[in-house]
């Protein structure tokens, strides 16, 4: 950690997992404490705890809570007495791959595992969480290696030290270019309806010493116009074979107004956010929230009485848009099919 980067959401303590409550940030600092695979399950349901990489952290720590509750229930039966722990993790959210990703790996250590499967598998956790940052910061060298020269750039969503173990996936290239002296400012939407961009990214780069300017998200084919930003960089929740890449909803918007006016657009996600299975971003499953998170404002209804709702909060931006995906693998430019399948080698 160093001065641009001191943000860490998600603590394994020996009582359970420790999440840094991000329904509250920025009015607030608190931390929701779960003991079981139910409480994990409901944190990342709720949004306590968000973003791709983070969901799928969360979730393991939440199998390592499944087999310790399932191991004190009955120590010869724990294999059969997880299985629910494990379900109520995968029907979370749908749309993160990270999750599904996390939950595999934890199921094959647990099929290795001995008699007492926790140690190992709080191992297991460990390391995903540790992986994460690691390709974290791996990702921030490649991608601010392909920034050019210094200019602003626009973000969207939160995919920072929040979304993440650690330091982040756009954020962190974010964080290497403004160390590096080729990112000058950082423009960040607000992320309609939930805010991540007003209340997540814009505490996180204050936080870090990070000059940041919120825009609302329509503003942003107007500052590409004005040729405010060289690039956009975004996350994602799940990447396709092809390179199609599902996104928080507005993601696609800024990738056709970034086509259009000249402006680069990069993608950042460590490998386990890619979906080797499914062959197009047609196949992703896109998740729908309560309409009330568009209806309404902490509480507080904006809309009019009797108005309906339609909440998808992801969308999918074609590979055909992206300049660029970079991953802790290497960097696929202009992003195909057979361009990505090298990064499974
Ligand atoms: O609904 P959220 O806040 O979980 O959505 C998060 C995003 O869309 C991020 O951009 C994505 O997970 C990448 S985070 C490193």
């Amino acid at each position: 950690m160093n001065q641009h980067d001191t943000v860490r959401p998600i603590q394994w303590t020996p009582q359970g997992l420790r999440l840094l409550d991000q329904r509250v940030l920025p009015g607030e600092v608190r931390y929701v404490d779960c003991r079981s695979a139910a409480d994990v399950a409901a944190a990342i349901r709720d949004m306590a705890v968000r973003g791709a990489p983070a969901i799928g952290i969360a979730a393991a720590y939440g199998v390592v809570l499944a087999a310790r509750q399932a191991y004190a229930e009955d120590p010869a039966r724990w294999r059969e007495l997880i299985e629910p722990g494990l379900a109520a993790l995968a029907a979370s959210r749908p749309t993160a791959v990270n999750l599904f990703w996390a939950l595999a790996r934890m199921r094959d250590r647990l099929a290795t595992a001995g008699a007492d499967p926790v140690a190992a598998l709080l191992d297991e956790a460990r390391a995903i969480q540790e992986e994460d940052l690691a390709a974290n910061l791996c990702m921030g060298e490649h991608g601010a290696a392909l920034l050019g020269e210094p200019g602003a750039v626009l973000t969207h969503c939160n995919t920072g030290s929040l979304a993440t173990a650690g330091y982040g996936t756009a954020l962190g290239v974010i964080r290497s270019g403004y160390e590096a002296g080729k990112i000058t400012h950082v423009y960040a939407d607000e992320t309609r309806p939930w805010l991540q961009g007003a209340r997540l990214t814009a505490w996180e780069l204050i936080q870090d010493a990070i000059p940041v300017t919120l825009i609302a998200d329509a503003a942003a084919p107007l500052l590409m116009r004005r040729g405010q930003v060289r690039w956009v960089i975004v996350g994602a929740d799940r990447i396709a074979a092809n390179g199609d890449v599902a996104n928080k909803i507005g993601t696609y918007g800024l990738a056709i107004a970034a086509r259009a006016h000249g402006v680069k657009f990069m993608v950042v996600a460590p490998t386990s956010t890619i979906d080797w299975a499914i062959e197009t971003g047609d196949e992703i499953p896109i998740e729908s929230r309560l309409d009330d998170e568009l209806l309404s404002m902490q509480g507080q209804r904006i809309a009019a009485e009797g108005a309906a709702a339609w909440n998808p909060v992801f969308d999918v931006t074609p590979a055909e848009y992206i300049d660029v995906i970079v991953t802790e693998k290497g960097v696929v430019q202009r992003p195909r099919r057979e361009t990505l399948a090298r990064l499974r080698e």
